[in-house]
C-alpha cells in the first residue's frame, strides 16, 4: 500500500523533503501553520529561494501526490521539520513542542514519528515522546520515534538531501531501522548510513 507521509513546516528543510518524496510517488501532505505558506504551495509556486525547487513543488503539486494544510491529518510517517531558533544560547523548542502536539490525536500503532529540526540532545525523549505517549500509545513499542537531523546547505539542497549521509537515532533499535528504511528508496544515503541507536530512557 501507498505510504502517507505527513511533513509538519514547509520551509528550507520541510518544502524540499516534502516534494522530493511526492515526486517519488508517496502520498505527500504538507503542513503549514501559516496560511499563506499554505496557499502558495496549493498554487504550484513557492515562498522560499532555493535552485530547482519551484519545478519540483510544481511537479509535485500537478501530481496530486503533494498537497498543503495548516493541519496534520491521520499518516503512516510523520517527520518534524520546525524551526528551532536560537534565543539567549538555548534552542526555542516551542515550535518542536507545539507540532508535536498536533500530531499526537493523528497518531495510530505502527506509525512512524520522525524528528528532523536540530535540537538539543534527548529533545527526542524528554521531549517528544511524551507529547506522543499522550495518544495512549507508547514510543518504541507502540510506534516508532526516531532523530534523524537534516544536514543540508541551502544552494544546493535538492542535491544534498538526497546524496547526503544521515544519522539517525531511534527511541528503540527497532525506531532506527524503521526511519532508515522508511525513506532510503528516495534517498539513498540512509542506505549506507549507520543508525546510531541511542536509548533515550
Ligand atoms: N535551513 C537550513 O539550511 C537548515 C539546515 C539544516 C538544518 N536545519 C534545521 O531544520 C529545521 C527547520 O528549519 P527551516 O530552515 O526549514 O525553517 P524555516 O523557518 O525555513 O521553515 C519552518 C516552517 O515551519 C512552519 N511552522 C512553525 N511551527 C509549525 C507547526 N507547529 N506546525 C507546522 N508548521 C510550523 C513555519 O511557518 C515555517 O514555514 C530547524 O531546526 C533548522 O535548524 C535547517
Amino acid at each position: 500500500m501507498r505510504q502517507r507521509i505527513c511533513v509538519l513546516g514547509l520551509g528550507y528543510i520541510g518544502l524540499p523533503t516534502a516534494a522530493v518524496l511526492a515526486t517519488h510517488g508517496f502520498e505527500v501532505i504538507g503542513v503549514d501553520v501559516n496560511p499563506n505558506v499554505v496557499n502558495i504551495i496549493n498554487n504550484g509556486d513557492i515562498h522560499i529561494e532555493e535552485p530547482g525547487l519551484r519545478t519540483l513543488v510544481q511537479a509535485a503539486i500537478k501530481s496530486g501526490n503533494l498537497r498543503a494544510k495548516p493541519e496534520p491529518e491521520e499518516a503512516d510517517v510523520f517527520i518534524i521539520a520546525v524551526p528551532t531558533p536560537l534565543r539567549d544560547r538555548r534552542a526555542d523548542l516551542s515550535y518542536v513542542e507545539s507540532a508535536t502536539k498536533s500530531i499526537a490525536p493523528h497518531l495510530e500503532k505502527g506509525n512512524l514519528a520522525i524528528l528532523e529540526s536540530t535540537v538539543p540532545p534527548k529533545t527526542t525523549g524528554k521531549l517528544v515522546a511524551p507529547i506522543l505517549e499522550q495518544s495512549g500509545l507508547k514510543a518504541g513499542k507502540d510506534f516508532y520515534l526516531a532523530h534523524c537531523p537534516e544536514r543540508v546547505l541551502p544552494g544546493n539542497i535538492l542535491k544534498e538531501l538526497i546524496e547526503n549521509d544521515r544519522v539517525i537515532g531511534g527511541v528503540t533499535p527497532e525506531s532506527a531501522r524503521k526511519a532508515q528504511e522508511e525513506t532510503s528508496g528516495v534517498r539513498p544515503s540512509f542506505f549506507g548510513c549507520l543508525p546510531l541507536i541511542n536509548v533515550f530512557r
